[in-house]
C-alpha cells in the first residue's frame, strides 16, 4: 500500500493557499479558474514548475468550487455559469493541459465532488449537478488512465466546516446534521489516493446516504433531496 508522503510534488491551483503545506510538498498556484487565460497561464506555470522541482510522484489536487444556493430562476444566471465553468469546465481543462507532468511522474489526480453528486439536489440544482458530473467523469477518467499508470480519486465530502455554506448563501445547518472538521476530510481524501481508492466518501453516515439515495426510485430523489435541502434556507436571506 502506498503512502501520501510518496507523491513529493503536490500541486493545488485555487485562489486561496490551503492552510496546510503538507510538510513542503504542496506547491500552490493561485488563479481565478473562472478565467479561462488565467487558467491557461496557470496551467504553464505548474508545468514549469513540476520540470524543475525534485524528482518523484506528482499528485493534482482540483478542489475549487462553490454552491448557489436558492430556487434556480432566484440564482443570477452568470453565477451559474461561472459556476459550472470553476467546478467543471477548470477541472476538465487543467486535468487535460496536467497531463504530460502527470504521465511523466507517474502521477494522481484528486477531484473534490461532493455527497451532492449522488442525486439531484433541488435548492443547489446547479451546484449538485456539476458535481455529478466531476464524479461521473473522475471514475471514467480513472479506466482511460489505468495504462498509463495515473491514479484518479474522487472524494465525496458531506456537510464540512468551511466557507462553503456562507459563500453559497446557505443557512447554518439544520438541526441532526453534523459538520465534518476540514482537515480530518482533507486527510481522509490523500488516504485514499495513497491507497488509489475510486471513491472516498467521508464519515459513515455520508456513506449510508449516499447509498440510499442512489438506491430510491428516480421520481423520488427530487422530492426527497427538496425536504432535506430547503432546511438549509438562510433565515436573514430573501432566498
Ligand atoms: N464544505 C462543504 O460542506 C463541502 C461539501 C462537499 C463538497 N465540498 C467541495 O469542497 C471543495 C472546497 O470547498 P470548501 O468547502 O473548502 O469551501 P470554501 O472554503 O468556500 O473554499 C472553496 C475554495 O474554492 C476556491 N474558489 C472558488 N471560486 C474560485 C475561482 N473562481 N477560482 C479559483 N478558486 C476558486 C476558493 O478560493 P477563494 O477562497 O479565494 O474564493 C477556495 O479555495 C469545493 O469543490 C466544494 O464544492 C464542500
Amino acid at each position: 500500500m502506498g503512502t501520501v508522503e510518496s507523491f513529493r510534488v503536490v500541486c493545488n491551483l485555487s485562489r486561496r493557499e490551503p492552510n496546510d503545506s503538507l510538510d513542503g510538498r504542496l506547491r500552490h498556484h493561485p488563479c481565478d479558474l473562472a478565467d479561462a487565460g488565467a487558467l491557461a497561464a496557470a496551467a504553464e506555470a505548474v508545468r514549469r514548475d513540476v520540470a524543475s522541482a525534485p524528482p518523484g510522484k506528482l499528485l493534482v489536487i482540483l478542489n475549487s468550487g462553490f454552491g448557489a444556493y436558492g430556487r434556480f430562476p432566484d440564482i443570477d444566471g452568470g453565477k451559474q455559469t461561472r459556476l459550472l465553468d470553476v467546478n467543471v469546465r477548470s477541472v476538465v481543462d487543467l486535468t487535460a493541459r496536467l497531463m504530460g507532468p502527470l504521465r511523466e511522474r507517474e502521477g494522481a489526480v484528486l477531484l473534490v465532488a461532493s455527497t451532492a453528486a449522488w442525486q439531484p439536489t433541488p435548492w443547489l440544482a446547479t451546484y449538485g449537478a456539476s458535481k455529478a458530473f466531476v464524479l461521473q467523469w473522475g471514475l471514467a477518467l480513472r479506466e482511460d488512465l489505468r495504462g498509463a499508470g495515473i491514479g484518479v480519486t474522487v472524494l465525496c465530502p458531506g456537510p464540512t466546516r468551511t466557507d462553503f455554506f456562507s459563500a453559497a448563501q446557505m443557512g447554518d445547518a439544520p438541526p441532526g446534521v453534523g459538520m465534518a472538521d476540514a482537515g480530518a476530510v482533507a486527510r481522509l481524501g490523500l488516504r485514499g489516493v495513497a491507497r488509489n481508492r475510486a471513491v472516498v466518501v467521508p464519515g459513515v453516515l455520508n456513506k449510508v446516504s449516499s447509498a440510499l439515495a442512489c438506491r430510491l426510485p428516480r421520481r423520488w430523489q427530487g422530492p426527497v433531496a427538496d425536504f432535506i435541502l430547503k432546511r438549509f434556507r438562510n433565515p436573514s436571506s430573501n432566498v
